[in-house]
């Protein structure tokens, strides 16, 4: 049976889920157009779950990391539960790949670096806005820019204290690869002492 997808096999993924997290990513360079958007999961404290999208800014040999204001839904509920999953998908490759773990804030000074790198529209609407909470009016916000803009006016403006990066350590992987007749391939990582054992599970 001849078909566009690539196979996914036990034997062809990496040892490192974080090395095959990123032949994947790395494979889709081009292919979509945010290839950093993920699907962020969080739960409450009794289990009651959430999902949105951000941008996963970070992804090296043991975490995963995101930026959001602390205060925001998922940041309140990532201080009650400390534990998400995230969601990728590629589907000019048929590819979706799941990390669950535990999650906690960046340090203060990996948070400073990275706002500093942002746009100065950015980091004023980082400041204007309280995410997730009520908001009269739109022109609420943008007179609230406007005045932070004169505030800072001639000075770099700094990082909002609930404002900053969040990182997941994964304890769980899936690689899922779209195949015909519905017979996707799912190449499942778990932890095994200090190193990660490999599974194929039913599609
Ligand atoms: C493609 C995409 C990327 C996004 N990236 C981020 C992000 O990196 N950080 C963030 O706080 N919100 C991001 N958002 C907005 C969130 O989806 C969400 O609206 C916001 O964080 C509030 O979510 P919450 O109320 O569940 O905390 C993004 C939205 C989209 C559609």
């Amino acid at each position: 049976m001849s078909e566009r997808w690539v196979p996914l096999d036990v034997t062809d993924v990496d040892a490192n889920p974080f090395a095959q997290f990123r032949r994947w990513f790395d494979e889709a360079a081009g292919l979509i157009l945010e290839r950093e958007a993920v699907t962020l999961a969080t739960a409450t404290s009794d289990g009651a779950p959430s999902a949105r999208m951000v941008l996963l800014r970070h992804h090296d040999e043991t975490s995963f990391g995101w930026y959001t204001n602390y205060e925001s839904r998922k940041g309140q509920e990532l201080e009650a539960n400390p534990r998400a999953a995230i969601l990728w998908y590629c589907e000019p490759l048929g590819r979706q790949i799941r990390v669950e773990g535990k999650v906690e804030k960046m340090t203060s000074a990996e948070s400073d670096a990275y706002f500093a790198t942002r746009a100065r529209g950015s980091q004023l609407g980082a400041h204007a806005s309280h995410q997730s909470q009520p908001l009269a009016s739109r022109a609420i916000l943008e007179d609230r820019v406007k005045a932070l803009d004169l505030e800072f006016q001639g000075r770099d403006v700094p990082r909002p204290d609930d404002w900053g990066g969040y990182r997941l350590t994964p304890r769980r992987f899936e690689f899922w690869q779209h195949r015909v007749d519905r017979l996707h391939d799912r190449v499942i990582y778990l932890p095994a002492g200090s190193s990660w054992r490999v599974e194929r599970q039913s599609p």
